[in-house]
């Protein structure tokens, strides 16, 4: 049933990260749900979508909203039933719109049969060794096994109740919540075969593989070496030589791929990916080693994600994968936001737009001071016009179409990132990204996230609304000339009418000060960053009989040959 194009489908692919728990709420009960998804499946056909990626749907008890999977094949029961799915899934194909589902391989939650299980067996049992059960040191074995911190914040391991166990250690890459699998283990590596399979067998078409940086170990767990005082709490986890992109993850990511082909084999008309999700931004030696051609078929790319607003830095954040693309054909997979990440829109509306290059921008130091969400909503559109002309495929994250900004108005004791609690507020965390959707200005149903309850009532949305939301909401910006909504749905048809017809590669062409150029076969891009107007010099050879198709800014009236500050316009020659 796929089209036969030359390239995978997921090599040029348009694909929409669903966040379930915030996207739509069909019964009222302040969740989104699967219902909810099939309620809005036109909005999402409306942009151009060849799939969505769903973040974790799986029974979870949520400490870390899914990334905590409790039992691998079934659905959450605040989101739907395993029937809901399959309707869902078939209503998306009537879309021609697949279905990616998130694979969590790098740890459960404790609710895991297996955890259970492993809790109550002894030290060296079989229950056990699914996992990373040590015993700690010093006195009475009172110290953590080693001195790996939690990406979470905190100590990477916590010892299991020591007057009714043995006080052993187990460990957790993240929170606690979310005990380490050891894939040097048979049945944790059968277990992933088995995943593929039942998820496979019901017409998903692949996984976005969750933080593949910390799955596979040092054998002997050793301690890391000191990090400077300026690491970031979140980053000396990925600074560890022993737990992050080691090479013993490479040899379960094999296997993944060994299973997917597998089941390729067995049923040869299926195309089946999977995309890596890791922070390798400038470490495109990293990237090379994931999409090997015995493992992943795509790994994000982040550079532009967090590339501050600057000529050199967008120009590099573009060309980086573009150069890895040449050297080894893996395409790449662009991204703007996702549920980790503080909204580009707030991202770039700031004055200097800086944005660290540090695994996770959420923490307060990036302050709501200064946000000029204008200004931003600008820049974003005229990045999103930017990566909609590259080759590659694009994620784009539920709101991004309607230019959502960050929320910050969360009170303390309604937020739910564990990242918050672990870090003791010192990072605010990841809620504000996470938001439920405005779909309509009517606050009585949380802005249309919520359908009411038989008896006409609505619980509150599982994380707060902001005031304002409404305004952003997808009806009343589909009353609004050239919105953000407007520029997404008119890139969709612009990127298959004059982007994707182009050949796999592009280059950069120098334009002048604050401008990015890149072209694509006939297609040339121009991003101007600066906060004015430019006027283009149209002798220049790249524009020999260009002509203007697309702009960032359809608002903005400029003379012909100028592109407007903080836009992106596209020419065909
Ligand atoms: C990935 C997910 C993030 C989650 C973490 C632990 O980074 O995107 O949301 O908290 O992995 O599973
Ligand atoms: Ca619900």
């Amino acid at each position: 049933m796929t089209e036969q194009t030359s390239r995978p489908w997921w090599q040029d692919a348009l694909i929409y990260q669903l966040y379930i728990r915030s996207f739509a709420d069909s019964n009222g009960d302040g969740v989104g749900d699967i219902a909810g998804i099939r309620s809005r499946l036109g909005h999402i056909a409306s942009l151009g979508v060849d799939a969505i990626w769903l973040n974790p749907c799986y029974p979870s008890p949520q400490h870390d909203h899914g990334y905590d999977v409790a039992n691998y094949f079934d659905i959450h029961g605040e989101y739907g039933t395993l029937e809901d799915f399959d309707e869902m899934l078939a209503e998306a194909a009537e879309h021609n719109i697949k279905i990616l589902m998130d694979l969590v391989p790098g740890h459960c939650s404790i609710d895991h049969r297996w955890f259970i299980a492993a809790l109550a067996s002894p030290p060296g049992s079989p229950e056990r060794a699914r996992f990373y059960f040590r015993d700690g040191k010093g006195e009475n074995g009172s110290e953590p096994p080693n001195n790996w911190q939690s990406a979470f914040g905190g100590p990477a391991w916590t010892r299991i109740n020591e007057d009714e166990n043995d006080g052993q250690w187990y460990m957790h890459t993240f929170a606690r919540e979310q005990p380490d699998l050891d894939h040097t283990n048979a049945d944790v590596q059968q277990l992933f075969d088995d995943i593929f399979t039942f998820w496979f067998d019901r017409g998903v078409e692949g996984f976005r593989v969750d933080a593949v940086a910390g799955v596979g170990k040092h054998p002997d767990l050793p301690d890391q070496p000191p990090v400077g005082d300026d690491a970031g709490v979140l980053d000396v986890t990925w600074i560890n030589p022993y737990l992050a992109f080691r090479p013993e993850g490479h040899d379960i990511w094999r296997r993944f791929r060994t299973s997917v082909e597998n089941y390729v084999d067995a049923h040869p008309e299926r195309e089946l990916m999977m995309v890596a999700e890791a922070y390798a931004v400038r470490r495109p030696e990293i990237i090379k080693a994931f999409t090997e051609p015995d493992q992943f078929q795509q790994m994000f790319s982040f550079d532009l994600m967090m590339t501050p607003w600057e000529k050199t830095s967008i120009e590099r954040a573009m060309l980086d994968p573009i150069a890895i693309l040449r050297e080894t054909g893996v395409a790449p997979a662009w991204t703007l936001n996702n549920h980790d990440i503080q909204r580009v829109v707030t991202r770039l509306g700031r004055a200097d737009a800086h944005v660290p290059e540090s695994w996770t921008n959420n923490n307060l130091s990036l302050s709501r001071a200064d946000v000029d969400l204008e200004l931003g909503e600008r820049r974003a559109r005229a990045m999103a016009a930017l990566i909609f002309a590259l080759p590659g495929s694009l994620y784009l994250y539920q709101g991004e179409e309607i230019g959502l900004p960050e929320v910050f108005d969360i009170p303390d004791d309604r937020r739910e990132d564990p990242v918050f609690d672990r870090t003791n507020g010192e990072e605010i965390g990841r809620d504000g990204c996470r938001v439920p959707l405005p779909w309509t200005n009517d606050a009585a149903t949380s802005y249309g996230f919520s359908t009411p309850q038989a008896d006409g009532s609505v619980d509150g949305p599982w994380l707060p609304q902001p005031a304002g939301w409404g305004e952003r909401s997808l009806d009343s910006v589909e009353a609004i000339e050239n919105s953000t909504l407007d520029v997404y749905r008119t890139l969709g048809q612009m990127r298959s009418a004059h982007a994707v017809t182009q050949p796999q590669d592009a280059e950069p062409v120098e334009f002048g000060a604050g401008l990015v150029g890149v072209r694509r076969g006939s297609l040339v891009v121009i991003v101007n960053s600066t906060m004015a107007p430019i006027e283009l010099d149209m002798t220049h050879e790249a524009l020999g009989g260009a002509e203007l198709v697309f702009t960032s800014e359809p608002g903005v009236a400029t003379a012909p040959g100028t592109i407007p500050a903080n836009a992106t316009i596209w020419f065909t020659t």
